[in-house]
């Protein structure tokens, strides 16, 4: 039977005309139902929690999540029947607290800490609500090797197939490290040459040695010793400061890719490398997590081009007449 849930995935791969001699494709991983790649974990984690007894129907579905994750299972839970209560921290954008509510979850504000064990994160008053409620799920994305597992059995062979094994590098942020080691697994074992190549934020946890600092991008940046993330697979990190994400939006836009920050840094991180790093010959791959639409109001794209600031041709006739 045709699904909302089985909708989840076969997101199409597509090239991105960024400044580099080599070509760069994108998976538009906002294109599956719930709006971002992490349709694909929450859909395999709330699948295994049912198919193992864990989640029964009637169940409560409860969620640590910056946003997109905790949207997922909100749509998930929707289409599915159960009751979703979502933690997030206030740094999530408008649009995003819009739409769990517009799926019907509840939803639990917390204040944005450093640390993810602080008792006041999401993350802990998720964990105290799921010990709390009778015959209740959580994903607990961040700690779940299911979550990796997730994308090496439905991401990963997309990518794969979709690049005909002639991937050379693989470019993904890194929140809870799941895209990236799922995809990354999957890959070294079929061509350990290519190149797995994670982003994170400047300011994170991992990238400041346990001092971090605020930053803008949701979702992405390794704020703690996830052990999701297998660094194994990977083979280099780059970080990305807030300015270069963002600075990257309106010119994705202009070329019709209206992306999320987090493919604002790995747009920006994969063109960097590219130009340093890649040949003529080489065929990259990068994740587009989400879409812009969710951080509309944070004015992110707001920057004009110069063609726009130029009159068109009709302006110029009017404003002669
Ligand atoms: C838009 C977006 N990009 C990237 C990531 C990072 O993915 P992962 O948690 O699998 O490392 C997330 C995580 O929430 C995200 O929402």
């Amino acid at each position: 039977m045709h699904t909302l849930i089985n909708a989840i995935g076969n997101t199409p791969l597509v090239h991105v005309p960024l400044a580099s001699s080599s070509t760069i494709y994108a998976k538009l991983e906002y294109l599956n139902p719930g709006g971002s790649v992490k349709d694909r974990s929450a859909q395999f984690m709330i699948e295994h929690a049912e198919q193992s007894g864990l989640l029964k129907p009637g169940g409560t579905l409860i969620d640590a999540s910056s946003g997109n994750q905790g949207i997922a299972s909100a749509m998930i839970g929707a289409a599915k029947g159960y009751r979703v209560i979502i933690t997030v921290s206030q740094k999530v954008s408008q649009e995003k607290m819009q739409t769990l509510k517009a799926y019907g979850a509840h939803i639990v504000i917390c204040p944005a800490t450093d640390f993810i064990d602080d008792p006041e994160s999401y993350h802990s008053v998720a964990l105290r609500l799921h010990k709390e409620t009778p015959n209740s799920f959580m994903p607990n994305q961040y700690f779940n090797p299911l979550n990796a597992q997730a994308h090496y059995t439905s991401l990963a062979p997309e990518v794969w197939q979709q690049s005909k094994g002639k991937i050379t590098h693989f470019f993904a942020g890194a929140g809870t490290g799941g895209t990236i080691t799922g995809v990354g697994r999957y890959i070294k074992e079929r061509n350990p040459d290519v190149k797995i190549i994670a982003i994170d934020s400047v300011n994170s946890y991992r990238a400041t040695n346990g001092n971090p600092k605020p930053y803008a991008i949701e979702g992405m940046g390794i704020d703690f010793d996830s052990p999701v993330i297998d660094y194994s697979v990977i083979d280099e990190i780059l970080t990305v400061k807030d300015a270069d994400a963002i600075g990257m939006l309106p010119k994705l836009a202009h070329t019709g890719f209206l992306v999320g920050p987090s493919s604002g840094a790995v747009a920006y991180a994969a063109q960097a490398y590219a130009q340093k790093h890649m040949k003529e010959t080489d065929h990259g791959v990068m994740i587009f997590g989400d879409s812009g639409r969710a951080y509309l109001s944070k004015g992110f794209y707001e920057q004009i081009s110069p063609t726009a600031l130029r009159p068109t041709r009709s302006e110029l006739r009017h404003s002669n007449t």
